[in-house]
């Protein structure tokens, strides 16, 4: 009988499409995934540390999926991903039911760490930096739910150093996969019957700087663009920093580009901003968005807004809410801070109450409610050019338009991956009711 594996991710899509990477790894050596952890010879928890709270999630599904071991003696608790890297041996002394320990540097190296996992060691490999030979994790394949839609990560880490962030000590510093790489496993997803590709990095404008032929990441996206069978191409998260003006043209200029972009601005004060790092201003901000909804008409816009952060007084936070009304992002992320350990924004005077963050996040909901609501009306009436992902009911079908909105319609399997024209009949923030009218290819 074969070995069964139980994986739960927290986090980034990063950290998921890493899980993907990792089932992949986990099917050459003859695992099937399951659904149900109390069956599962290795528990593995892909970790995230970007906030307090999903810290101590980890913990608590530790203690509970412990308690496989009173069934299976043999049975394997794995953590990875981001926490793992920040807390490394600490972790297994507030845990010792955890047998593996790696990180995002080191996912190739699984086979091994089970292994010796197997012969009874505690099998903890977390790095100080990536390791020399970490791009052999990009010969496993992927394993993927999503038959239509892949991520393909493009760029590990990051080298902004934002003074409330994790990331650059739990990712480490910004890698650039190489574009060979990129488009070999671009062919390959494609081959597969994949029609939308999702480019992935903490700050993927920034691809190909680091490369021995520094390339702009505006060529990546003409290259990928070039690949026969890539109907559809998004990427996350851009920094507004590195949205140069040739990528916005590259946007506008690429068909198969989505007519939507992430771009987190986390705070409207200037004064918070800087006290952040992000090396920008709301004025800077506001000009680059300006710029993408000249160049690309009808882009859907969503952010990431950090309430609360330290010194944050009623006065800055009023810019934020400018922010989103001048704006109208389609969908925001909104987070209280949340002090990270080591990072300079954790002992900063002038930490917010909670009481104020929460104030403020609900104002900020408010808003954004409102906003959405009409941003949805603009919809109706208007046709959409829809990749059907799923058969959600026999009949009814689901998929997402250019812009990211998920929308429903009738219709048969027949259409499952297929690019579809559709008259919206009825819109709210979440979905968009249409009707088909014909497929487009
Ligand atoms: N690389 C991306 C963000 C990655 S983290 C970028 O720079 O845009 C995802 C989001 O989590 C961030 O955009 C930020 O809004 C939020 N976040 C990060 N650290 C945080 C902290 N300490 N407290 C609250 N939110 C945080
Ligand atoms: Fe974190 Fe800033 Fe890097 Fe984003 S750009 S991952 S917020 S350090
Ligand atoms: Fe979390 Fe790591 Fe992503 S901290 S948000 S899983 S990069």
């Amino acid at each position: 009988m074969s070995k069964k594996y139980f994986i739960k991710t927290f986090g980034c899509q990063m950290n998921f499409n890493d899980s993907e990477r990792i089932r992949g790894i986990l099917r050459t050596l003859g695992y099937e995934p399951t659904e149900n952890w109390e069956e599962a010879d290795l528990i593995l928890l892909n970790t995230c540390t970007i906030r307090e709270k999903p810290d101590q999630k980890v913990l608590s599904h530790i203690g509970e999926y412990k308690k496989i071991k009173e069934k299976n003696p043999n049975a394997l608790i794995g953590v990875c991903g981001c926490l793992a890297q920040r807390v490394g041996w600490e972790l297994v002394q507030k845990a010792p039911a955890v047998d593996i320990m790696f990180s995002s540097f080191n996912m190739h190296q699984l086979p091994e760490l089970i292994n010796q996992a197997q012969a009874g060691y505690k099998a903890v490999a977390i790095l100080d930096s990536p390791p020399e030979d970490e791009d052999k994790v990009w010969d496993f394949p992927t394993e993927r739910d999503n038959l239509y839609c892949a991520y393909v990560t493009i760029m590990k880490g990051c080298d902004k150093n934002c003074t409330y962030c994790v990331v650059p000590q739990t990712r480490g510093k910004e890698r650039s996969r190489s574009l060979e790489s990129i488009l070999e496993e671009v062919r390959r997803l494609v081959d597969d019957g994949v029609r939308e590709i999702h480019l992935l990095g903490q700050n993927v404008t920034a691809w190909g700087k680091d490369l021995e032929r520094p390339t702009p990441f505006s060529e990546l996206l003409y290259e990928i663009s070039k690949v026969p069978g890539v109907e559809r191409i998004r990427f996350t998260t851009g920094h507004p920093r590195d949205l140069t003006d040739d990528v916005i043209e590259a946007m506008a200029d690429i068909p198969q580009v989505c007519n939507a972009l992430h771009l987190p601005f986390q705070a409207g004060s200037n004064r918070i901003l800087e006290l952040m790092d992000r090396k920008y201003t709301k004025e800077f901000y506001l000009e680059r968005i300006q710029r993408l909804k000249e160049s690309v008409p009808g882009i859907a816009l969503s952010t990431d807004i950090i309430v609360g952060f330290p010194t944050e007084t009623e006065e800055d936070f009023e810019h934020t809410l400018d922010v989103v009304r001048e704006v109208e992002f389609e969908q925001i992320f909104s987070f209280k801070f949340s002090p990270r350990p080591g990072t300079p924004a954790a002992t900063m005077e002038g930490q917010v109450p909670d009481e104020v963050k929460t104030d403020r996040m609900k104002r900020l909901l408010d808003l954004q409610k409102g906003i959405m609501s009409k941003l949805a009306k603009r919809y109706e009436g208007t046709v959409q050019e829809i990749l059907v992902e799923e058969e959600r009911e026999e009949g009814v079908l689901i998929g997402r338009t250019t812009t990211n909105k998920w929308a429903t319609l009738k219709g048969g399997s027949e259409l499952l991956g297929k690019i579809v024209r559709a008259e919206v009949r009825e819109a709210s923030p979440f979905n968009l009711n249409c009707e088909l009218l014909e497929v487009v290819r």
